[in-house]
């Protein structure tokens, strides 16, 4: 089986949310289990490349001048990298003050374009496409190809200006959007199978609430829509082997978790005190909840919790953390930037991890949490009710604290339970190992993705 997997973001290569991190734990997955995947990313400047060689693709015109390189990554391996006019940016999708590129439509466009050439020119038995920036390639391959579209989120679907539908071939039509352009949406009904990133997402997308404008063209898939949830990359997230944690523990041996509690109180600059610390690793945007969170902290003087949140990602919400924490050093912690050291410091060294999510179609920190024995907090939205059991509903098999309402309101309730949890040993330790415990690795995942190609292939 060979796979051409297209992406706009890989981890370690380019990084900006979950995608980049599931899309490599899919294919670091399908690949030790004997997938044949070409990954294909944007070339955003400065990857090297050994082995490189140039390849040759036909594209229209309109492309503008594109190279195509491929050779092999120090980690992830054989990579093809393209480049278009206009791609190398010092971020893939917005400028400094977080506006999305003018260009990016062109860019991306034209990136999709030499997708579609080379599963045209290498003729893979699958082409696996994720989310809007890759979708385009549908509207113009030159020969069908068994295709899998991911929905990573629907937030984003690339829409632009009703011109590019001359680019689109004679699906055109399919990508037409009220006056404008929508490669996700002529992806969706264009795509063999629609993967949504956990069963729960495949079955929230279908209904008005959560479906972004493409409810209906979703509930129209059927069968062709599948929900798969997303692993982690366990070679990544391992308490046990972790080179940027205090002191390396296990499930079997939680000693060294109370080395990285102290560290993190330490590097929150707090007085050490047994009080439980709540940990947030998040980008900054509405999705994520932030501001419902900080409502809910307004409550805290009632519940003995202290915060320590890593963030980026809009000015907005970075100030308000930052306002929040400098009003109350000594229960809040901001640190503004995308830190991977740091992120795993907080999940090895809170005891509870909260996300609130509006919507989440899977989430990837939930999981990395309860691996790390961090008690989770979230939402009862997408992947978040898919992979953690609200541990007062289920005495014997919750894994966290859920609130059913996206609000303060439940917020506060949940975390005042988790707290509560916390401080009581015994229930503490139950529910933490039940979390690290379970299975979050891609192994399953990708199972299910082989059966999908196999589904389609044939
Ligand atoms: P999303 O893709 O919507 O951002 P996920 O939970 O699926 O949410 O994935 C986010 C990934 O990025 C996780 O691996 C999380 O640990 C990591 N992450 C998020 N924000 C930061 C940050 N500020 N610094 C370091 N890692 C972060
Ligand atoms: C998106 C979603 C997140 C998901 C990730 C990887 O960024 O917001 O929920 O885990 O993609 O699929």
């Amino acid at each position: 089986m060979n796979v051409l997997f297209a992406t706009a973001e890989f981890t370690p290569v380019v990084r900006v949310g979950g995608l980049a991190e599931a899309a490599a734990g899919l294919v670091r997955a399908l690949r030790s289990s004997g997938v044949d995947v070409e990954v294909v990313l944007p070339d955003y400047g400065g990857v090297e490349l050994s082995g490189q060689t140039e390849v040759h693709v036909e594209v229209p015109e309109w492309v503008g001048d594109v190279r195509v390189r491929r050779g092999a990554h120090p980690s992830v391996g054989d990579l093809t990298l393209v480049h278009v006019p206009g791609m190398d940016r010092p971020h893939p999708y917005v400028d400094a003050h977080g506006e999305g590129w003018a260009d990016n439509d062109h860019r991306f466009m034209g990136f999709a374009a030499v997708v579609a050439a080379l599963a045209a020119s290498t003729g893979p038995d699958v082409m696996h496409l994720n989310d809007w920036h890759t979708a385009a390639a549908l509207g113009m391959t030159h020969a069908p190809v068994p295709t899998v579209l991911t929905i990573h989120t629907l937030g984003y679907q690339g829409v632009t200006h009703r011109g590019w539908l001359d680019h689109l071939g004679h699906d055109a039509h399919r990508f037409a959007w009220y006056d404008g352009t929508n490669p996700l949406a002529g992806a969706i009904e264009l795509a063999d199978r629609v993967i949504a990133v956990s069963p729960n997402y495949a079955s929230e997308i279908v209904t008005p609430e959560a479906g972004m404008g493409l409810h209906d063209r979703l509930a129209a898939l059927g069968e062709r829509l599948v929900g798969i949830r997303n692993g982690i990359d366990t070679a990544l997230w391992d308490p046990e082997t972790d080179p940027h944690i205090a002191q390396n523990y296990s499930r079997i041996d939680l000693a060294g978790r109370d080395v990285c509690k102290n560290a993190l109180v330490e590097i929150a600059g707090w007085e050490p005190a047994p009080i439980p610390t709540v940990g947030v690793v998040s980008r900054l945007v509405e999705q994520k909840g932030i501001d419902l969170l900080l409502h809910a902290f307004r409550f805290l003087h009632t519940m003995p919790g202290r915060l320590a949140v890593l963030g980026a990602g809009s000015a907005d919400l970075a100030g308000a953390l930052a306002d929040a924490a400098a009003a109350s050093p000594d229960q809040i912690w901001f640190f503004d930037g995308y830190d991977e050291t740091l992120a795993h410091q907080i999940f090895a060294g809170s005891d509870l991890f909260v996300m609130p999510s509006r919507f989440e179609p899977c989430g990837l920190a939930q999981m990395q949490a309860m691996t790390y024995g961090s008690i989770p907090v979230v939402t009862d939205v997408g992947g978040l009710h898919d992979t953690v059991v609200d541990a007062d509903t289920d005495r014997s098999y919750g894994t966290g604290f859920v609130t059913p309402t996206v609000d303060a309101v439940g917020l506060v309730d949940a975390l005042h339970r988790g707290v509560r949890a916390v401080r009581h040993a015994g229930r503490r330790g139950a529910i933490q190992k039940r979390g690290m415990s379970a299975d979050w690795s891609w192994e399953i995942p990708a199972a299910h993705h082989r059966d999908v190609y196999a589904e389609i292939s044939r």
